[in-house]
């Protein structure tokens, strides 16, 4: 019904803003934006109508006035963590540890406890310091080094963007390239196509205020698979980062980001608190223009209140929601090394039989459980290739006590057969072969 609304909208649309019928997808089954929820997860966040203006004002004076990165300071892809650092929210450094992922980013967003160990678990073990227990929220940093004198020997941490690519950041993301793509090949960095496409998408589904909703989110979602499909021969969407943390970025961008007013209790994401969180301005041609790591939260801010934060559980449910919008996007694999060769993986095959079909994530039990064990077999694997000797013995030992409670996380899962790895140096799929070095776009 609204689809069939908005295809006799469409050519006003695009006289009013010009430039959008370039944009404009073609609505089928596939890309069909109404077929995911305007307000994805738990139902209970689409009837949350409350507001305290103390509670959830985010401050940005004082010690939380912004600042840009200094000369050394670390920023990377997650306008979250850019902005929370900018804020000194979580240490400006950009180098961080448990109490700026648990308490920074919960003053800062509220960001619920649950996907915080999730992502420290995975920050600290796949890409930074199992040692110290801190992590660089963009590239390498010397400071992370486990053993600084014996860095090099035992390992070298990767940041969670540029080497760190697929352990935690996944190519199509919302506005940073994919790493191995033959352009725009930055996974720490944005690029002002991206975001202008994500601006004209909400002004042609939304009217005129352009809100960033997550319907609006999702669709751009897919648009972002389908361009790496179809530009980028080594894409790849892995088990975890890929089929799980890419679209879980995208739904964050509204539900931690997005401006929770008395008058739009459950957020609103305008184009220009899109634009400041993101770090774009325009020029004077009034194109998008990116400045690296200026992401800043508006000055009249509020956060999503303490009795509506987004959970693991809500992480769980958006993703099977999407999965039931549009199966397709949520297929685990990747060009075989042309652009357009997308092949699926053998699900029954990673899982041990305990997905089958991707339809199977249209449940969100089995999907948590998918995931879990589809961190359980790449462990190994991810460690080896960044340490060795003692640290890589320290870093199997915080398997048990960190990665393992965080992965209960993801749900109950009894019996759980044991998955098998996608990442091996003989893949068919080339983004999914292992690299610890080359030419590579450093940010
Ligand atoms: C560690 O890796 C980074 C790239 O992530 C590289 O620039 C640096 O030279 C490496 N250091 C050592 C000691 O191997
Ligand atoms: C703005 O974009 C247009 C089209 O890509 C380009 O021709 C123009 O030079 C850009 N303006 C500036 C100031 O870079
Ligand atoms: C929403 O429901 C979940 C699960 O039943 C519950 O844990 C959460 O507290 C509820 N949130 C609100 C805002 O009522």
């Amino acid at each position: 019904m609204f689809s069939k609304i908005l295809f006799t909208l469409l050519p006003i649309l695009a006289t009013a803003f010009p430039g959008l019928h370039q944009s404009a997808p073609i609505l089928n089954r596939q890309t069909d934006p109404t077929l995911f929820p305007e307000y994805p997860g738990l139902p209970n966040h689409s009837l949350y109508t409350k507001f305290d203006p103390i509670a959830q004002r985010i401050s940005t004076t004082g010690v939380h006035a912004w600042a840009p990165p200094g000369p050394n300071d670390i920023r990377g892809p997650c306008p979250g963590l850019n902005a929370a650092a900018n804020h000194g929210y979580i240490s400006r450094s950009g180098v961080i540890g448990r109490n700026d992922v648990f308490n920074g980013l919960k003053a800062a967003f509220n960001f619920d406890a649950g996907p915080a160990a999730v992502f420290y678990a995975l920050a600290v073990l796949f890409d930074g310091d199992p040692l110290t227990g801190r992590f660089s929220i963009g590239f390498h940093s010397k400071d992370t080094n486990g053993i600084p004198i014996l860095g090099s020997l035992l390992g070298n941490e990767t940041g969670i963007c540029a080497y760190g690519h697929n352990h935690i950041e996944a190519d199509a993301s919302m506005t940073r390239g994919d790493w191995l793509a033959p352009s725009q090949n930055s996974n720490c960095a944005s690029y002002p196509e991206f975001g202008q496409q994500l601006l004209d998408l909400a002004l042609l589904r939304n009217g005129p205020s352009g809100n960033i909703t997550p319907r609006v989110l999702a669709e751009h979602a897919l648009n972002r698979r389908q361009h790496s499909i179809s530009t980028n021969p080594n894409y790849f969407s892995a088990p975890f980062a890929g089929l799980f943390i890419n679209f879980g970025a995208h739904m964050l961008a509204y539900t931690i980001l997005a401006n929770h007013l008395a008058e739009h209790p459950r957020g609103y994401l305008s184009p220009e608190s899109f634009m400041s969180l993101w770090s774009y301005s325009r020029d004077a041609d009034g194109n998008l223009t990116y400045t690296y790591g200026h992401e800043r939260i508006p000055d009249i801010y509020y956060k999503a209140a303490a009795d509506d934060q987004w959970t693991v559980q809500d992480f769980l449910v958006s993703s099977a929601q999407r999965c039931l919008a549009w199966p397709e996007s949520c297929q685990v694999g990747g060009n075989t090394g042309t652009v357009n060769s997308f092949a699926g993986v053998t699900l029954g095959d990673i899982s041990g039989g305990l997905v089958n079909a991707v339809e199977d994530f249209q449940d969100p039990v089995k999907l948590g459980c998918f995931l879990a064990q589809a961190v359980k077999a790449e462990t190994p694997g991810f460690l080896s290739n960044v340490f060795s000797g003692a640290l890589l013995s320290s870093a199997l030992g915080l398997v048990t006590s960190l990665l393992n409670p965080a992965l209960a996380l993801l749900g109950d899962c009894p019996n759980l057969p044991a998955g098998r790895a996608v990442f091996e140096p003989n893949s068919v799929f080339p983004g999914a072969r292992p690299q610890k070095s080359g030419k590579r776009n450093p940010f």
